[in-house]
């Protein structure tokens, strides 16, 4: 077993995958706003959006113009997903550094949400990495329903395996293992994550675990256990999955930066920054932030007062 990680990279995925799933649509000067606080607070990966079809993700129409828009810090990264060769001509005019690819380790899953079967996703993903990699863009491997699929049920884990090893092949630089509908339990984690590390070496391994089910927490530190250092968080919790009914968000970037700074593990972040960054998206979003943390923080500071 690998030791615990004594410090965690933190990738922020809010702005695309909290901001997708939203019912409202979100102003372009809303999310580059989010997006220069989420960097501000420390954190070195911001998900800023997808150059996916407005059709299937409307919310994300505006990716080009959010990106033209931004304030790039220095030293701070912002991805986005990219499904196709037509979304990586989006992502280069918008001069992206980092771009994601994305597949599922379940076929109804794939079809649902990029109207393609797995070995199709392969055909895409190859092409779109080749030319990231030409290009000097890092490419980061997403797979969803590492552990259930909505349509599916259970996932074997070798199956999640297989398809770690073949994206790494495609030039990833990191896979990013998606709970995305927030089943898994740490048991059922630590053994997907225990046949994805035989294939991938752990160091090129993320956690990206939706809360649906509160188990999100639990996974993460059985995932440290195993010795995964870097986890993918939405401030606030915002987010889900259109095409994963019920799914609500990623587990809150609040939770997880209380949790680290508990345990000591080092991250750079900071939580009073990250929780005003939590306060002000909600506000936009006229809720509370789903984050445990973020409401005990305002409850504190509004005693205090
Ligand atoms: P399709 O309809 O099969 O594609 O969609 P198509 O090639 O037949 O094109 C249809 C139309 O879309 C055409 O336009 C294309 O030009 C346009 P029309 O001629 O009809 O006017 N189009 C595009 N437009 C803009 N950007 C593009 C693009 N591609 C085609 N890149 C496609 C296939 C993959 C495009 C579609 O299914 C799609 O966009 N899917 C994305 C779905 C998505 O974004 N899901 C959420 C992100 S994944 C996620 O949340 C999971 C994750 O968080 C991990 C986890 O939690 O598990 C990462
Ligand atoms: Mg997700």
């Amino acid at each position: 077993m690998s030791a615990s990680p004594k410090r965690v990279r933190m990738v922020e995925v809010g702005p695309r995958d909290g901001l997708q799933n939203e019912a409202q649509t979100v102003p372009a000067a809303t999310k580059i706003a989010l997006i220069e606080k989420l960097a501000d607070a420390g954190l070195k990966t911001v998900e800023a959006g997808s150059f996916v079809s407005p059709k299937w993700i409307p919310q994300m129409a505006d990716t080009a113009e959010v990106l033209a828009g931004l304030r790039r810090a220095p030293g701070v990264s912002y991805p986005v997903l990219v499904p196709n060769m037509k979304g990586f001509e989006g992502a280069l005019a918008s001069h992206c550094d980092e771009i994601a690819v994305f597949a599922a380790a379940s076929e109804s899953f794939s079809q649902r949400n990029t109207n393609c079967s797995i070995a199709e996703s392969y055909e895409r993903i190859a092409p779109v990495a080749a030319a990231a990699r030409a290009h000097n863009i890092r490419v980061r491997g997403y797979i969803s329903t590492v552990v259930d699929c909505p349509y599916e049920g259970p996932i074997a884990p070798a199956a999640v395996a297989e398809m770690a090893a073949k994206l790494l092949s495609f030039g990833c630089y990191e896979i990013s293992l998606g709970d995305t509908i927030g089943t898994g339990t740490p048991s059922r984690i630590q053994a997907m994550i225990d046949a994805v590390a035989a294939k991938v070496p752990v160091e090129k391994l993320a956690g990206h675990y939706h809360d649906t089910y509160g188990q999100a927490l639990a996974n993460i530190l059985a995932s440290l256990e195993r010795g995964v250092a870097t986890f993918d968080s939405s401030v606030a919790g915002l987010g889900g999955c259109p095409y994963a009914p019920g799914a609500t968000g990623n587990v809150a970037s609040e939770d997880v930066l209380y949790m680290l700074d508990g345990m000591g593990v080092a991250t750079g972040v900071d939580l009073k920054k990250l929780a005003a960054t939590g306060q002000f998206i909600s506000a936009a979003l006229g809720r509370e932030p789903a984050s445990k943390v973020a409401r005990a923080l305002a409850a504190k500071a509004a005693k205090g007062k």
